[in-house]
């Protein structure tokens, strides 16, 4: 695992959005794994700047989406499919049919979520997945508690995050009880991880994945177990680490 300490969230995004258009540079049709939340926004600003600014093209990009809650149709306002549709997709070349969110109406959600990781293997896997993480540790939907080897199904959501949806909801009752959620496997198997993460509040689940044993109380620590995972984040999400690291990607020093 690699650790990269950015000064701010600016720069944060501005890396993350620079290796992922290295990637769909040099394969433009790339498949590229997507997680909405506040965290990769400014990543997402970057890519569309480089769009309109720099040409990037993603006419033959294919995405993934790590979540979505069940029930709620994709023009819902508080649905993933929306967020990502108002906050990347609609202001990039994509085309609407390579990009993949979990189906929150889907009538056998099983079968889905089958499909959906078969789905993902169909397009020759993810080549580089983004990923926010919690406080507690999650990435995607995966609480603590989730198996490691996990794969994409529907996870029951916690008590606090029902409370802290209803805000955004007119009623009660319209508040989504679960999720459809990408398994912590399936994520395992994309070729290269990026994780972001800025401000303190991300600070103890930052040292416990990159530190601490590797354990389904912490979902992020189970990306230890892969070749090429990166975490950028800021000094403030840095600061319990154990250890001192840099601001670039780690070289082999010339010969
Ligand atoms: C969203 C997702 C979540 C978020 C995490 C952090 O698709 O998978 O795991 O990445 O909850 O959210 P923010 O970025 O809002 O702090």
């Amino acid at each position: 695992m690699q650790v990269i300490v950015k000064k701010d969230y600016a720069q944060i995004s501005r890396l993350a959005a620079e290796m992922i258009a290295d990637e769909v540079r040099k394969n433009p049709r790339c498949v590229l794994g997507l997680a909405t939340g506040s965290t990769p926004l400014g990543t997402y600003a970057e890519l569309i700047r480089m769009h309109k600014k720099e040409k990037l093209d993603f006419s033959q990009v294919v995405t993934f989406n790590l979540d979505e809650y069940v029930g709620l149709d994709p023009k819902h306002n508080q649905s993933y499919w929306y967020f990502m549709y108002k906050n990347l997709f609609k202001h990039i070349n994509i085309r609407m049919e390579n990009v993949h969110v979990p189906n929150g109406k889907a009538e056998d959600v099983d079968a889905f979520c089958a499909w959906y990781d078969a789905e993902i293997e169909r397009f020759g896997g993810i080549d580089i997945q983004v990923l926010g993480i919690g406080g507690n540790g999650h990435i995607a939907f995966n609480e603590p508690g989730t198996a490691v080897f996990s794969r994409t199904g529907w996870v029951s959501l916690t008590k606090e995050t029902i409370r802290d949806n209803a805000r955004f909801f007119r009623k009660a009752s319209d508040v989504p009880r679960y999720a459809i959620s990408m398994g912590i496997g399936t994520i395992l198997e994309a070729r290269k991880i990026l994780l972001l993460a800025h401000k303190e509040s991300k600070a103890s689940a930052i040292a416990a994945s990159v530190d601490g044993p590797i354990t389904a109380n912490v979902p992020a620590s189970a990306l230890q177990l892969h070749a090429d995972c990166t975490f950028i984040v800021d000094k403030p999400a840095a600061g319990k680490l154990n250890r001192k690291y840099g601001s670039t990607l780690k070289k082999l020093p010339r010969a």
